[in-house]
């Protein structure tokens, strides 16, 4: 998705963009720009292409000045070429903008502005929020006014970042509906404005967060924030507790290597306050926020959300419905949302996402609310939008996931899932205590379990080696290790570009046991639970059929070391924590395979960080 940037104050806006856009280059984009107040005069640097591009076009041509935007562009409307890189300038040269989203009237809109002879230059639906801009601008109104006449006939989700040289001491900035965020900085003096926190918390972590249809108005002493409709709002200012070193690769070579192997420390600090290991007891009760009599009333939870956190929301659902006995559905939030789910007060709907801005889970959550049910989320980006919509949310507490490719808010959000599960058998009574008491007990010695898997790493070199050049995967699993065949997949695919399917095991007769031969790897997670025997069963086939196989297994098992082609070994590990140990393999091996590639691990071609339009 697009990253936005901005600042105002003593200092020089440019460097300041410029390192901000560096740091939300996860997020994925094809273009990047900045305009800067220079001699009165708005100055533009864009082009397509990675930062370095922009980079060097603001060397051969410096530029500076005390108040400047700039954007990184993931293409919607129009190629990704340098007349539609953000930022867009009008006809007068008089106001610039920068933009993130969809304006979906923007046809309807050029149509007026070209009958009032606007003349554009660009196919982006960004250039006739400069129009409109200047029309009232134009017409003698402040850029204040102008700005919520302008962004008011805006159909669609933005985030808006606008300046103008004839109000040369502020910009305007503006939040509708879920296109990413728009974030305040406040700093000594001086002012930040950005769509992701990661971009200015070198500078502030005094942070304010807009919400739907409102708009800051920013200058270098402060800013003032009001809804489209003009009324007066105050936000409460938020210290973030990330810090720029975390937010760093460190000793590693890419965001996502760092963040696999920071797992056991991210379920430490998930795990965190949460459980008194003495009693036994998981304590949630600030964050989730439901009484006993909501819990007791609780017919199904339903579980939203996209891509790998869906398949967090498959383990979730095999521990909420184990541990709390509660039914429990997974739905995807591109499907759900136009589903027109059967929803009602006795039910709670959770959104996971990482991002917390998920355009398709953010409207499932609407969704479930206009039907009357509890919404709940699970979200590591603190403030964001999933976050404060949810009637209750537990924060994943993993720390920034640059890497597009998640790892460790998977598996922090698996387990911020047991720890529901945990709490809501509490509360309902439906448990058996000393089963429940020993399920909690369990949590205390996953973050040992998981690094020991991490350990030892040295064997995914060898394995890469031989796995590199097979073009087509296959992943299964039984149980609660059928998402983590899932995962698996989606990690080699996204990040290697190879082709990876997941398949629960026991569908491998009914069809994919014909793609079977020495061409197709077959990964199998065959740890040592209650569907071990058929896994077994599964890889003899496999084998029969001459498929490569490499099986996830626990450690000292040798019947699967005599079977399978290749073994990765976890420790024995209590079954309803055992994704959280079988997936790092996989992660690893994806890791290892897409490095040998020399694809582009954590900003993978076609991908973003945060799914924000449809
Ligand atoms: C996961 O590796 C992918 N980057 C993607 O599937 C991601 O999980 C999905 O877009 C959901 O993102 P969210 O958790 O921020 O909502």
């Amino acid at each position: 998705m697009c990253g936005i940037v901005g600042y105002i104050g003593p200092g020089d806006a440019t460097p300041v963009i410029l390192n901000g856009l560096k740091r939300l280059e996860y997020r994925g984009y094809d273009s990047a720009g900045l305009a800067v107040l220079q001699n009165g005069q708005i100055e533009i640097r864009r082009d397509a292409g990675k930062l370095s591009v922009l980079e060097d076009l603001v060397r051969t041509r410096p530029v500076s000045g005390h108040l400047g935007i700039g954007h990184t562009r993931w293409a919607t409307h129009g190629k990704p070429d340098q007349r539609n890189a953000h930022p867009h300038i009008g006809m007068t040269g008089d106001v610039v903008v920068v933009h993130n989203g969809i304006v979906e009237n923007f046809l309807d809109l050029r149509q007026e502005l070209e009958s009032e002879c606007a003349i554009f230059k660009s196919d982006t639906d960004t250039e006739t929020i400069v129009h409109l801009l200047e029309r009232y601008i134009g017409a003698g109104m402040t850029l204040e006014s102008a700005a919520r006449q302008a962004f008011s006939q805006l159909r669609g989700s933005q985030a808006i970042v606008a300046f103008s040289v004839r109000e040369p001491d502020r910009l305007v900035a503006c939040r509708i509906g879920n296109a990413g965020g728009v974030t305040v900085g406040v700093g000594d003096g001086e002012m930040y404005v950005a769509s992701d926190i990661p971009a200015i918390l070198e500078h502030t972590r005094q942070l304010v967060f807009l919400e739907s249809r409102q708009m800051a108005v920013v200058t270098a002493d402060g800013y003032t924030c009001q809804t489209l409709d003009g009324a007066p709002i105050s936000h409460s200012v938020h210290t973030i507790p990330w810090d720029p070193v975390s937010a760093a690769k460190g000793e590693y070579k890419h965001f996502m290597q760092k963040e696999i192997y920071e797992q056991p420390r991210a379920v430490t600090d998930t795990l965190r306050g949460r459980v008194d290991f003495g009693a036994r007891v998981v304590d949630i009760e600030n964050e989730i926020r439901i009484t006993p009599e909501q819990a007791h009333r609780l017919q199904k939870i339903i579980i939203v959300a996209c891509g790998t956190s869906y398949y967090s929301g498959l383990v979730g659902k095999a521990l909420i419905e184990r541990i709390a006995r509660i039914p429990v559905e997974v739905a995807i939030g591109s499907e759900f949302r136009y589903a027109d789910p059967l929803i009602d007060d006795t039910m709670a709907v959770l959104a996971i996402t990482q991002s917390g801005e998920t355009v398709d889970t953010l409207a499932a959550m609407e969704e479930a609310r206009e039907k009357g049910a509890l919404v709940w989320s699970i979200v590591n980006a603190i403030g964001s939008q999933a976050m404060r919509v949810a009637d209750g949310c537990i924060p994943m507490h993993a720390g920034p996931e640059v890497g597009v490719a998640s790892t460790k808010a998977f598996t922090t959000s698996i387990v911020d899932q047991y720890l529901l599960a945990c709490y809501l058998a509490q509360l309902r009574g439906t448990a058996d205590p000393a089963v429940l008491r020993q399920q909690i007990a369990d949590l205390a010695r996953l973050p040992d379990l998981m690094g020991s898997v991490l350990d030892r790493t040295e064997q995914y070199q060898e394995l890469a080696n031989h796995l590199h050049q097979y073009n087509n995967f296959l992943y299964l699993g039984r149980g609660m290790n059928y998402p983590i065949a899932l995962e698996g997949a989606l990690k080699l695919k996204e990040i290697s570009y190879i082709h990876a399917e997941g398949y629960p095991a026991g569908e491998m007769k009914h069809g994919p046991i014909a793609l079977i031969d020495e061409n197709m790897p077959v990964l199998t997670v065959a740890i040592q639970d209650h569907v071990y025997d058929k896994m077994i069963s599964q890889i003899e086939q496999a084998k029969a059929r001459n498929g490569v196989v490499i099986a996830v297994a626990t450690e000292g098992d040798a019947l699967v070391a005599a079977k399978a082609d290749y073994v990765l070994y976890v420790p024995q590990t209590p079954e309803l924590l055992s994704p959280l140990v079988t997936v790092l393999p996989l992660q690893l091996l994806a890791y290892t395979i897409a490095v040998w590639r020399g694809a582009d691990v954590d900003q993978p071609r076609n991908l973003a960080k945060s799914v924000t339009v449809e």
